[in-house]
């Protein structure tokens, strides 16, 4: 009887406990729910665990897609919306000259990432000029590094970038072909991340790598562990979007950096042996390990690979998928295929591909830009308040340590600067050109360093192509042209089936 009476008695208590735990709970979840209506922001309804990323968060949707939506939920002249991830509130831009405005004009106040912002243990979080967070420190590694990517130095790399181009074409002349000459079906993903990543092997680890040869392909694998797959998908989200979870996923997040430790100590041994020169990211890096060095940070040991990581890290993925995109939106057109293959021809004429003759086509320049607008392969940037921040005409405060955000695919399909936004126009007009070719690369101070390569890179493999083959979608993709829809969960714009096309070789 007593314990009968006993087991009720705790079930009362358990019940009650659990009872007051969710009237917390949702009196807490609802009143930093309310921190942006309490400052008059709107936001899109909201979940009261996961706020305005549920779906992101449980792997239903990419992160792209998620900031579309909170961007297409506000009014169309709104300058931002607000909204949350989990119960931390963010703040979307909408408006261009409020983004130039606050990630440009107001650097000082905006001056680091969100992303990978806990990291800080490893050379990754600390050392490297994509996550490194003390002001004085990344103004001085930016100054320091920017000299390595002039348009001089990337035609002194212009032979190495060349020379990856053979092993690229060999493959491509290598594969099977039905009685037309058309060739088996390829993934565009997997020759171009293999072509990028021989490029920045070389250029940037001075190490000449052939990912197209299974018997070579280490460093392929290696920098495919960075990104692909569902654990990687995960990863990065974090990384982007919660970067307060990476000291827990820390068993999960490993990365080959012992692979690439082992590449760039030794190329750095041999050509600082030898005294070989290549006109390299390995020189660059030799000649600041050489210079005079300055207290805040030194040019040494394992600072060294932490700029190249990031570069390979930043370089990779990125070039890879939007050079992808292009092809297939070649593919997917032929006529603007044509237009590019006359103009190649006009320009080349039979001469040896250099910068000044890509930088002279001007179609050319603008597929690239426009597969870049319809495809851009990161999705966001952010920056983190360092100080309160009073929002011009509004009056809205934007308290230190808020996130503001840019959507950029977003910004991309607004009906507001784009007509016909979701279709590939190469010629397209439209006003603030400049910022938003710009765009997808960042803004401000701030922004990719490494614009120029990654327009070359992708210019170089669309001559290439576009001068050897003929283009054509693969039978799969050509059943179903809604396939691009089907993109994959992951910060990343991969296509779930892959973008498959065909080539035939032209005569
Ligand atoms: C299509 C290819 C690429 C795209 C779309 C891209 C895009 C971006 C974006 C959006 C950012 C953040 C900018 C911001 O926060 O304002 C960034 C930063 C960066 N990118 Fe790229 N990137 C590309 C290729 C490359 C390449 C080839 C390299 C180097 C070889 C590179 C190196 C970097 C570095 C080091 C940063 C950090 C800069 C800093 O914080 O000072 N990126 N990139």
């Amino acid at each position: 009887m007593e314990t009968v009476e006993s087991t009720s008695c705790s079930l009362i208590y358990c019940t009650t406990a659990l009872a007051i735990f969710i009237g917390l709970f949702y009196a807490y979840a609802k009143y930093k729910l309310s921190y942006w209506s309490r400052r008059g922001v709107k936001t899109p309804p909201t979940h009261l665990i996961f706020g305005n990323f549920k779906d992101s968060l449980l792997f239903k949707k990419s992160p792209a897609e998620m900031m579309r939506e909170i961007y297409d939920s506000a009014d169309p002249d709104d300058p931002y919306i607000g909204f949350y991830i989990f119960h931390k509130p963010m703040l979307l831009l909408r408006d261009h000259d409020l983004i130039k405005q606050m990630m440009a004009r107001h650097f000082d106040i905006f001056p680091n990432r969100r992303f990978g912002s806990s990291t800080g243990t490893d050379i990754m979080g600390l050392r490297n000029l994509l996550a490194i967070r003390s002001q004085p420190i990344w103004k001085y590694l930016r100054a320091k590094l920017t000299p390595a990517l002039t348009g001089q130095r990337l035609k002194a790399m212009m032979p190495l970038i060349m020379q990856c181009t053979e092993p690229l074409l060999t493959y491509v002349d290598g594969l099977p072909t039905d009685k037309n000459g058309w060739m088996e079906p390829q993934d565009m993903l997997e020759i171009s991340s293999r072509y990028i990543n021989n490029v920045l092997a070389s250029v940037i680890y001075g190490i000449d790598v052939n990912s197209f040869d299974v018997n070579d392909s280490g460093f392929f694998e290696a920098a495919l562990k960075m990104f692909r797959g569902f654990k990687r998908a995960m990863v990065t989200i974090i990384y982007f979007f919660i970067p307060t979870l990476i000291p827990l996923i820390k068993p999960f997040s490993t990365w080959p950096i012992n692979y690439f430790r082992k590449c760039f100590k030794a190329s750095m041994k041999y050509r600082e042996q030898t005294g070989n020169k290549r006109g390299d990211f390995v020189d660059f890096l030799i000649m600041l390990k050489n210079g005079e060095q300055n207290p805040l940070f030194k040019f040494e040991r394992e600072n060294l690979l932490a700029q190249a990581a990031a570069f390979h890290i930043a370089g990779f993925e990125s070039t890879g998928t939007s050079t992808a995109w292009a092809i297939y939106e070649l593919a997917h057109h032929p006529e603007y295929q044509n237009t590019l293959y006359e103009e190649i021809k006009k320009y080349l004429s039979g001469k040896e591909i250099t910068m000044e003759l890509i930088n002279e086509m001007p179609f050319l320049d603008c597929v690239v830009n426009e597969a870049l607008r319809l495809h851009p392969p990161i999705p966001v940037v952010d920056r983190i308040a360092e100080k309160d921040f009073e929002v011009p005409e509004t009056g809205l405060v934007i308290e230190k340590g808020v996130s503001i955000y840019v959507s950029v695919n977003a910004m991309y399909q607004d009906s507001r600067y784009f007509n016909d936004s979701c279709n590939f126009v190469p010629l397209r007009e439209t006003e603030n050109k400049k910022f938003y070719e710009s765009l997808t690369f960042g803004i401000g101070p701030r922004s990719c360093i490494g614009q120029r390569l990654a327009s070359l890179l992708a210019k170089i493999t669309l001559i290439n192509f576009v001068l050897n083959y003929e283009i054509s979608l693969s039978h799969k993709n050509e059943e179903s042209k809604n396939e691009t829809s089907k993109i994959s969960v992951h910060v990343f714009k991969y296509a779930v089936d892959g973008l498959n096309v065909r080539f035939k070789k032209r005569e």
